[in-house]
């Protein structure tokens, strides 16, 4: 079984040796944002302090290294998702930019008024809000896949959903709250027999195992850097190849035009039809960085881990008397959200800060999960690679003192 070197790979986030309120950090927020590796980081400084210049534009030689640097990122991508195309790989802001970016110019393209988009009830609000802002434009209607109390997709309810008026599915990979992995091949298998295309949220889930857009079929797919060790600000759209060449730019500007006369536009080919601007240079090419670095370590010993850290957490935080887990799928990713009786999520979270031990608390931005679960809010351990035991026992000590002190 392949391990990895916890000890090695801890000294590669100097985040971890921070203190917080004079304690020693604990870092369970991973899935709002993982630490970035001192690679990453100097990548980045590296960039601004020697290499710094805008790409696709100069002539001079930085230029044209960063526009090498910034492409060999694009190549990283498609093969870590095994795209078939490096133009199928659309870089944006993160992963809400990339579902604005595909909702609103499929959306136009493809939608018409009784026209249907089904959403589940665990989407994150990214995965919901820009669906709903196009069925207002379009007069489609968003339909609900259910979920049942364990967390995970009624998989008989969503068949007897889809049917001729069905024409976007987008679905989250790893609810970012529950930790669910849902069975996103079966689902999007489903959707194409009804002819719908299909969208992944894959914000959660391509740190944690390997994504191959090819196997899954999938028709779009987003995710964003910074929960991939990545710099913020940097996020993946893929589409397919026929689908993104069909639709019309998302924004308009530099980069993305072949002839601009005030009377019309002609615009560039892919990717660059939907890249308008000037791009964040620096995090893109320190994106591959992150990336190698995740290559490098494979996801058999990352999976190894984060399922190790999962099922001691749950044993753990499972036996102290008035914590409920929520989301308790057959299928789940390295995430713990929990409530306690009698307390509210946001004092377990500041009372956890006071102890040095960041997790997020409130309703990570799915409140239609919140209302399924009949419930304002959760604390949410999110695991990585990086984290050990011995903080998990730290956590746990830490929700025994807090129920003490309250
Ligand atoms: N979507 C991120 C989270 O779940 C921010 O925390």
């Amino acid at each position: 079984m392949k391990t990895i070197n916890i000890n090695k790979v801890r000294q590669d986030f100097l985040n971890l040796t921070a203190k917080v309120n004079d304690r020693q950090l604990i870092y369970l927020d991973n899935a709002a944002t993982t630490l970035k590796p001192k690679c990453v980081v100097d990548r980045v400084a590296h960039y601004y302090l020697y290499e710094n210049a805008n790409i696709h534009r100069g002539v001079h030689s930085l230029s044209e290294q960063g526009t090498i640097a910034y492409e060999n990122t694009r190549e990283t991508i498609r093969s870590f998702i095994k795209a078939k195309h490096s133009h199928e790989v659309i870089f944006t802001k993160g992963t809400t930019d990339s579902i604005n970016l595909v909702a609103s110019s499929l959306g136009r393209q493809i939608l018409k008024a009784g026209d249907e988009i089904l959403l589940s009830t665990m989407e994150h609000h990214s995965n919901i809000v820009p669906w709903q802002i196009i069925a207002g434009q379009t007069g489609a209607k968003i339909v609900e896949v259910p979920i049942n109390d364990a967390g995970e997709i009624c998989m008989d309810t969503y068949q007897s959903l889809l049917g001729p008026k069905t024409k976007i599915v987008s679905i989250v990979h790893i609810s970012n709250t529950l930790g669910t992995i849902n069975p996103i091949k079966e689902m999007i298998q489903k959707a194409h027999e009804h002819g719908a295309l299909f969208h992944v949220d894959a914000a959660q889930s391509v740190a944690h195992m390997p994504v191959d857009v090819q196997e899954l079929d999938c028709d779009f797919l987003s995710f964003s850097g910074h929960k991939i060790l990545g710099p913020t600000g940097t996020g993946i759209l893929y589409g397919k190849e026929d689908l993104l060449n069909s639709m019309p730019p998302y924004q308009g500007g530099g980069d993305m035009i072949d002839v601009v006369t005030l009377k019309q536009t002609t615009y560039n080919s892919l990717p660059h039809k939907f890249e308008a601007g000037t791009p964040n240079i620096a995090g893109f090419i320190a994106l591959k960085d992150a990336i190698d670095y995740i290559i490098e370590l494979g996801f058999e010993s990352i999976s190894n881990q984060e399922h190790e850290l999962l099922e001691y957490a749950t044993a753990k935080l499972g036996s102290i008397e008035g914590l409920t887990i929520i989301g308790n799928a057959a299928n789940k990713s390295s995430v713990i959200s929990f409530v306690m009786d009698g307390v509210h999520p946001h004092d377990i979270g500041t009372l956890l800060d006071k102890m040095g031990i960041a997790v997020r608390t409130g309703h990570h931005c799915t409140q239609p999960l919140m209302e399924h679960f009949k419930i304002t809010g959760t604390v949410r351990a999110s695991f990585s690679f990086y984290n050990t035991k011995e903080e998990i026992d730290e956590l746990t000590n830490a929700i025994n003192k807090v129920k003490e002190f309250i």
